[in-house]
């Protein structure tokens, strides 16, 4: 077995296919209720980066040319986020440690203090990582929602239920233009209240960066859904939802932000955006059979709306950390 740096702009396609099986396998074996891997725009979706971000990749290859495992390193400003995987016929023989030791070693020359790593609970990669010594810094509980099992009546009401002074907007694609400023106006006034997580999602809190982020989520075949509350008198933004339906599943939406902006709380925002997302997503994604988004455990009130909305947690997903010249001391690396 060998690890090498690969390439996924430049890789063959018989190479990426050879890849996505991998992950199919994987995926088959750790969240079997998760939808497969498809080949629509994989090659973007590993490969393409925010501006000013780097992902380096690696494959471990057995001697007949076999893959059994993939790692990679997304240099973000201060963090290094790193993703492994080993398929399942190749596991507890050290391959994701070797994959391992290639990323801290590049983390080291790239001048991280450390690595973060995004874990699905009830997989091996919460023992990986521990054996490892990355520590659990944040948890979050992802919820799914069967698009099958909705109650569309009540979800009706739950769209009409926003207070009078508020108007709310639709933009598949992502906001216009004109919204770009009070948009990145809002996430940045919601940023205060959030837990501290580890952000290892990129994250948008100004007009130039949320450009760079939509474009990036469309060269990556990732197409944003978004709905805005408009406060009318004020017209600013004060509140807003953001899914992604990926190219590569497009059978399972990404939520990923539902922000109220903090003097805008109590006028039930959240539950009337997040409602008529849904309905927007049924008429335009017609294939799409479940939505997922993650949650802090101690965000109460977006639980409570989550749950009236039908999500139901499934699963809970670690971010775990590690010091760089600690985990090269452990790896002998
Ligand atoms: C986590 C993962 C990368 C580990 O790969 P691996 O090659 O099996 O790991 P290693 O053989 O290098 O294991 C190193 C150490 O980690 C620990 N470890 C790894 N897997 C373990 C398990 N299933 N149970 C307990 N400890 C485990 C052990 O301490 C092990 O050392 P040991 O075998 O000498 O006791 C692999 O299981 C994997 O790909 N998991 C799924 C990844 C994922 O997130 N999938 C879902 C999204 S696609």
């Amino acid at each position: 077995m060998r690890v090498h740096e690969w390439d996924p702009a430049t890789a063959t396609a018989a190479e990426l296919e050879a890849v996505l099986r991998a992950l199919n396998e994987i995926v088959a074996v750790d969240v079997p209720e998760d939808p497969p891997w498809r080949s629509r725009m994989f090659r973007e979706y590993l490969s393409v980066t925010m501006p000013g971000e780097r992902r380096t990749s690696w494959l471990a290859v057995e001697e007949s040319g076999e893959i059994l495992g993939h790692a990679s390193l997304l240099a973000l400003e201060d963090i290094g986020v790193l993703e492994l995987s080993v398929v399942p016929s190749a596991r507890r023989s050290h391959v994701g440690t070797a994959l391992l030791a290639a990323v801290a070693r590049r983390a080291a020359e790239e001048g991280f203090e450390s690595v973060g790593v995004e874990v699905i609970g009830d997989t091996p990669s919460v023992k990986f990582f521990e054996a490892h010594g990355f520590e659990c810094a944040f948890i979050e509980m992802r919820n799914l929602l069967d698009l099958n099992g909705v109650d569309w009546l009540r979800l009706g009401e739950m769209a009409a239920g926003i207070s009078a002074g508020y108007r709310i907007e639709y933009h598949p694609g992502g906001p216009p233009e004109s919204h770009y400023a009070a948009y990145a106006a809002a996430k940045e006034a919601a940023r205060a209240s959030v837990v501290d997580d580890l952000e290892l999602r990129p994250s948008s809190y100004d007009a130039e960066r949320l450009r760079a982020s939509l474009a990036t989520l469309h060269a990556r075949g990732l197409k944003p859904y978004i709905v805005l509350a408009v406060h009318e008198a004020t017209d600013t933004i004060a509140g807003l939802t953001e899914v992604v339906v990926p190219a590569q599943r497009p059978t399972r939406a990404d939520q990923y932000d539902t922000i109220e902006v903090p003097s805008h709380r109590g006028y039930g925002i959240s539950r009337a955006i997040k409602a008529r997302m849904l309905f927007e997503l049924r008429a335009a994604e017609p294939g799409l059979l479940d939505v997922q988004t993650w949650n802090a455990l101690e965000n109460e009130p977006l639980l409570q709306v989550n749950a009236e909305l039908g999500f139901k947690p499934d699963r809970e997903w670690r971010e775990y950390e590690a010091d760089v010249i600690d985990l090269l001391r452990r790896l002998k690396a």
